[in-house]
């Protein structure tokens, strides 16, 4: 057998984004062309390749809304209990499938004041919602002007308002001129929220259910069948979320898990060839791989235990496992690690159909924590899943081991504020059609037909950048 000197002569490399580039190739057309849309899971289409992190600072309602409402999906986290997490996930299936605001003027309020409002706001009109949350009429700001004194509820006209539904008529009433600002009600009149001229101008796709629904995800336990079998109710997709899932336990609640949910089945996380092989062969359904072991930005997992498959090379070796054992086109997840749009473009270039941020996405709005201030900037708190503080709250803690877990496998920190998770989609999109642009492919799968990696030689040497900058 290998002696142990042959056998670390023979270490595998485990290429990072860090390691490898793509080499620029023949583009067919202007990168503004180019089709990101792919799959989250064997059934689940998304437009933008891209998934928030089930992490408690990260995936809960406001991220889960904008993630599909931007095109790809949010996968809420499991540090909860599950009739919560199912309240959230019910919740995002009857959200509007249209960005809205919440925009309105009361009947009680003074008709100069909501007059003032509406001009601050440059717009001519809003709808009129009661205390209670029902849409009561129209107000134009042009029957408010002039006037003191008076309740608006004098000026209402009838209500310009549209079931949630039917979002699709009150774009197409406000591109029509009409109005500025539409209402949009769930049934028994009741005020969801506020739908402006603006999102009939700069119209983005949704990525929906075959019922028009907005995406959604939830993450499991493999060994929490109770918690799956209520998620399954509502959501596209169940992702088990254990950091290393090639476990002969793992493996075995899942293959029972598999069959009883109907929702897309995702498995992980693995970071191998030969898990991704077992995974199959136990499971037997499998809709979808989430990829990397300790590769995350909050991840202390390989100096606690010094394992490590980056998620670069873990889904090459996850892809081709996968084209090798017949499985189809089971679709991959690249997570841990991705710090810019050009580590997502190698992720899918190495086999990947889609990316799970988590560091990306914390420091927005709608990540699921709140802002914090140091001096002038702003921050967002961010932590790992197994970091002390996410341990506490108990719920996710049979992610490392389903006994009690004393040592941390994740930091806690902040990461700067960055605004609406809306703005940093759309840059890392643009980016990811930029990456493919230059690659030469005009959708994904031609990006893993055609990409091809270089490296950069010589390497950067440890202390270089101090010793240049000196
Ligand atoms: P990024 O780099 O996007 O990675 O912040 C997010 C992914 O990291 C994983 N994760 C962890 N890994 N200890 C770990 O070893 C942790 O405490 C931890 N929390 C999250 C997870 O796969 C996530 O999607």
């Amino acid at each position: 057998s290998m002696g142990f000197l042959e056998k670390l002569g023979s270490a595998e490399k485990l290429y990072t984004f860090d390691d490898v580039y793509i080499v620029p190739g023949r583009a067919p057309m202007d990168p503004s062309k180019v089709d990101v849309s792919t799959r989250f899971s064997r059934r689940v289409r998304l437009l933008i390749p891209i998934s928030s992190s089930p992490m408690d600072t990260v995936t809960e309602y406001d991220m889960a809304v904008a993630m599909s409402l931007m095109g790809g999906i949010g996968v809420i986290h499991r540090n909860m209990p599950k009739e919560q997490q199912a309240e959230i996930a019910s919740r995002v299936k009857s959200a509007p499938p249209i960005p809205t605001s919440r925009i309105y003027v009361t009947p009680d309020e003074d008709c100069s004041r909501a007059y003032d409002d509406l001009r601050s706001l440059g717009l001519r009109d809003a709808p009129l919602v009661s205390a209670d949350g029902k849409v009561l009429g129209h107000v134009r700001a042009g029957s408010l002007r002039g006037c003191s004194g008076r309740p608006v509820a004098e000026f209402a006209e009838p209500s310009k308002a549209f079931d949630v539904r039917h979002v699709e008529d009150a774009l197409n009433f406000l591109e029509s001129g009409g109005s500025d600002t539409v209402a949009i009600v769930a049934p028994g009149n009741a005020y969801v929220g506020t739908v402006t001229f603006d999102s009939s101008l700069n119209r983005v796709k949704p990525s929906l259910d075959s019922e028009g629904r907005l995406l959604v995800a939830a993450a499991v336990s493999p060994f929490d069948l109770e918690r799956a079998r209520l998620l399954d109710r509502y959501v596209d997709a169940l992702v088990t979320d254990v950091a290393h899932f090639h476990n002969v336990e793992a493996m075995t609640a899942a293959k029972v898990m598999a069959k009883e949910v109907s929702a897309d089945f995702v498995v992980g996380n693995i970071g191998t060839y030969e898990a991704a092989v077992d995974a199959l062969t136990v499971v037997e359904r499998v809709d979808g791989f989430r990829v990397g072991i300790a590769g995350g930005s909050i991840c202390t997992t390989s100096s606690v235990g010094g394992a490590y498959a980056p998620a670069l090379w873990a889904v090459a070796a996850v892809r081709d496992a996968i084209d090798q054992h017949g499985a189809g086109d089971v679709p991959i997840i690249a997570d841990g690690g991705i710090r810019s749009s050009g580590d997502a473009v190698k992720a899918l270039a190495a086999g990947a159909s889609s990316v799970m941020l988590g560091y990306l996405l914390a420091g927005t709005d709608e990540a699921s924590a709140p802002l914090i201030r140091i001096g002038d900037s702003a921050y967002k708190p961010y932590r790992g899943m197994a970091s002390r503080g996410a341990m506490e709250r108990r719920f996710a803690v049979d992610r490392y081991t389903r006994a009690s877990k004393r040592v941390a496998e994740g930091v806690e920190g902040v990461v700067p504020y960055r605004g609406s998770v809306v703005s940093v989609l759309a840059d890392l999109a643009e980016g990811i059609r930029a990456g493919l642009g230059y690659a030469g492919a005009s959708n994904i799968r031609e990006l893993w037909e055609k990409a091809r990696f270089g490296m950069a030689i010589p390497k950067q040497v440890p202390g270089e950048l101090f010793r240049a900058s000196q």
